[in-house]
């Protein structure tokens, strides 16, 4: 996985990206990539090439492939709400095809919709490019959070790589920290407002803003999926949770037993309390006790003092105490750059995921 040379320069040859879904994250992301190419360039002796993308219209061959269509023209259709095999001269391939133009040292991206149900487009491309020893960054957490086993095997199978850091608080390095920085330590609890739009859509109802027009903010700022019901049903604060549990806090849990309740049924908050919809984690011998719900907390406390932007974790073990992460995220471009991040330490030769013993915690 480390930096290929080109045989005719000399020059570490661009990384072949594989981009799985073109809605807010990866438009960031390919802005992102226009921005900074230079500085990864002399930071980290990584430049990047789109090999292929895709949205519902299926994968069409991407700029840095020789394609027929310009990183421009992509951004434009999307923008317009037109699919990328509409636009004129795009070149329409297959999935097979598109992993074959990226190659083993090729990064496949996942920010594909969200599939609770099966894991979608995101888990059977996954798969595909894993077998091939392409490696993975994921910032769709359905396909990571139902099969993180068997994907974890499959990598480490074929030795590629696997990022997860963007799954949960966009650009916040929850899952980085609390996997590489706990070393020894016992969980007693973890907890966290892991999804930015209820908590947004709770601080906006709060301040006298119906659902609806709350929901709009979200979606206008690009942290909200298109179809924002698993944000607010606390499906997407179960996914994180989950995500950590396995891979943080080290316990076998599947999304079945996450007891769930989403901001629909918030209660009244009192005078000096704030609504915040809450993800916990509590081991129970072997197992662990997962929870989500809207929960009245004191406006003081760490979770009732943060903002409608922001996303928070807390963390209490036995070697580090107490531990506090809070992030002000009000677009998608955190999450984009943490896609970025695994996929330049996957780029570097630095395994993210595979470091992780999942399966036999
Ligand atoms: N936005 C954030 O701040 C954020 C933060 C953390 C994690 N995430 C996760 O990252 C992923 C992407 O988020 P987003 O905000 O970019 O979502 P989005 O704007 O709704 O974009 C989703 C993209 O997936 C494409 N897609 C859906 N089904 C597909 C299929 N079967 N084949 C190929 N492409 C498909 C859509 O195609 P069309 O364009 O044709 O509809 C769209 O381009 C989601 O799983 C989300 O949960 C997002």
């Amino acid at each position: 996985m480390g930096a290929g040379r080109d045989s005719h320069t000399g020059q570490a040859a661009p990384v072949p990206l594989v981009l799985l879904g073109m809605g807010n994250v990866h438009r960031e992301l390919l802005g992102i990539l226009g921005r900074k190419a230079e500085g990864l360039a002399d930071r980290y002796g990584v430049t990047f090439s789109v090999a292929a993308c895709a949205d519902l219209s299926g994968f069409v061959r991407g700029p840095g492939a020789g394609g027929r269509i310009a990183t421009g023209a992509m951004l434009e259709a999307k923008a317009g709400g037109r699919r990328l095999r509409e636009i004129p001269g795009a070149e329409p391939i297959s999935l097979e095809s598109a992993l074959d133009v990226a190659g083993p040292r090729g990064i496949l991206l996942d920010a594909a919709s969200m599939d609770v149900e099966t894991g979608g487009i995101g888990l059977a491309a996954a798969r595909a490019a894993l077998n091939r020893g392409t490696s993975v960054v994921f910032a769709n957490k359905s396909a990571f959070a139902l099969a993180f086993d068997e994907l974890e095997a499959l990598a480490a199978a074929n030795g590629a790589g696997l990022g997860w850091s963007a799954t949960v608080c966009g650009g916040l390095p929850v899952v980085n920290t609390g996997s590489r920085d706990l070393v020894g330590a016992e969980f007693r609890r973890l907890r966290g407002v892991f999804n930015s739009t209820s908590n947004l859509v709770l601080g906006r109802m709060a301040e006298g803003l119906s659902l609806e027009d709350a929901v709009t903010e979200a979606q206008r700022r690009g942290i909200a999926e298109t179809d924002p019901t698993n944000d607010l049903n606390g499906t997407d604060t179960a996914l994180k949770l989950l995500i950590l549990v396995r891979t943080v806090m080290r316990r076998k849990a599947s999304l079945a037993d996450v007891e769930r309740t989403g901001i629909e049924a918030a209660p009244e908050p009192g005078a000096d309390e704030v609504v915040r919809l809450l993800g916990e984690a509590v081991p129970d011998g072997d197992a662990v006790r997962m929870r989500v719900s809207p929960v009245a907390v004191p406006r003081g406390s760490f979770f009732g003092s943060i903002g409608t932007l922001d996303m928070a974790v807390e963390w209490e073990t036995d070697l580090f105490s107490t531990q506090r992460l809070v992030a002000t995220e009000g677009d998608a471009i955190p999450t984009a750059a943490a896609v970025l991040r695994d996929a330049v330490h996957i780029a570097c030769g630095r395994p993210t995921g595979p470091s992780l013993r999942i399966g036999g915690s």
